[in-house]
């Protein structure tokens, strides 16, 4: 049955932080080379978090951008829902430290961690919210600070990752356009080939790290990047066949950004242009949810998405999760 209302991105804004790493400077912290890494990953550079800011602050900044580019105020925002796997707090929630340095003090606020799939599981939670008529508008945020969870003498992880946040409102469209379908998954029973210990660590994550290294992220990657190949144009085609659309209709894909192989694989699996997919890990590196709504707020200020696009979203991540949302752009 056709909805009479749907939800809809109205608003996005993003925050980079100024300090940058590149990859000349990873070489003089440990053995690897601009070669390397630029061959293996695609990444040249990422933006780093100063040791005395709060995530919650970039968070916040993305989101006063993303709620003025849809022309509300704080105080219409109903539901703040952010997404981190690297908060400053377990509670207080990013969500609510936001919800006070914004004062969005008519919004409820709730974090999600799916790992780099947040955005797309922030999304699609959201939606629901909308779409049974509880909430008019809606703030996204998904904010990282991966670079406090990288233990910088582990060359496999340590070129990797950088910081970030990026922010949506979702608000109800009655114009044909907003999210159209959805489709989000995990596989649990891989949980351990990517991990981030908190209050607790098993004895087998403990010896995979460097000693003293407890809380930091470690990954078997050649298994990730399996998985990664595969889910992304799975979920791309779920996505695709459950919206009833044609890969011809969509203007383009904003998948996570990992790694530029990640992307050329899933464009070759789908048979699609990389023009047709947004990049922009070689100067943010992999910043977990925050990516995705980072190249939406980026491709929306260059003008590359206009009213009526359709463009799918595509996400996985620790957990193991993914997920997939195909949109007609509102804005
Ligand atoms: N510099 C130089 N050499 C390196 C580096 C480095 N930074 N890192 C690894 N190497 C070496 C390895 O030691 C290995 O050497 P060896 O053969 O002598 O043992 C060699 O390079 C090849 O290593 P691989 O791990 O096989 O390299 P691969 O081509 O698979 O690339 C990478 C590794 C980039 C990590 C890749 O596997 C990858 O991108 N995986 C996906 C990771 C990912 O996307 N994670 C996202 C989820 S994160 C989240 O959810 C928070």
């Amino acid at each position: 049955m056709m909805k009479p209302f749907k939800a809809g991105i109205t608003g996005t804004g993003s925050i980079l932080p100024e300090k940058k790493l590149t990859n000349s400077q990873l070489e003089s912290i440990v053995e690897t080379s601009d070669e390397w890494i630029v061959k293996r990953t695609g990444i040249r550079e990422r933006h780093i978090l100063e040791d005395d800011v709060p995530l919650a602050k970039i968070a916040a900044e993305a989101s006063v951008k993303a709620i003025e580019d849809a022309g509300l105020n704080p105080v219409d925002i109903e539901l703040i829902i952010a997404s981190t796997c690297t908060p400053d707090y377990l509670t207080p929630s990013l969500a609510c430290t936001v919800q006070g340095e914004i004062g969005a003090k008519n919004a409820a606020a709730f974090d999600v961690n799916a790992a780099c799939t947040g955005f797309v599981y922030a999304l699609q939670t959201g939606r629901q919210f909308i779409e049974n008529g509880t909430c008019k508008n809606i703030l996204i945020v998904s904010a990282e600070a991966l670079s406090r969870a990288t233990d910088f003498t582990d060359r496999k992880t340590c070129v990797l990752f950088g910081d970030g946040a990026g922010a949506v409102i979702l608000s109800k469209v009655d114009d044909g356009t907003g999210v159209e379908e959805a489709c989000l998954g995990a596989v649990g029973d891989n949980a351990d080939v990517l991990t981030l210990p908190c209050l607790y660590a098993s004895d087998a994550d403990i010896e995979k790290r460097n000693e003293g290294k407890k809380q930091v992220l470690w990954m078997d990657g050649s298994e990730v990047f399996t998985f990664a190949s595969r889910i992304m144009s799975e979920a791309t085609k779920n996505v695709l066949d459950s919206a009833g659309n044609e890969m011809g209709q969509i203007k383009y894909i904003f998948p996570h950004q990992a790694n530029m192989r990640i992307l050329q694989n899933a464009a070759k699996r789908l048979d699609v242009s990389m023009d047709k997919i947004y990049s922009n890990l070689e100067y943010t590196g992999n910043i977990s949810s925050a990516s995705i709504p980072v190249c939406l707020d980026e491709a929306s200020k260059k003008g590359l998405l206009k009213k009526g696009d359709k463009i799918i979203m595509v996400a996985f991540g620790g957990g193991l999760t993914y997920g997939s949302a195909l949109l007609t752009w509102s804005k």
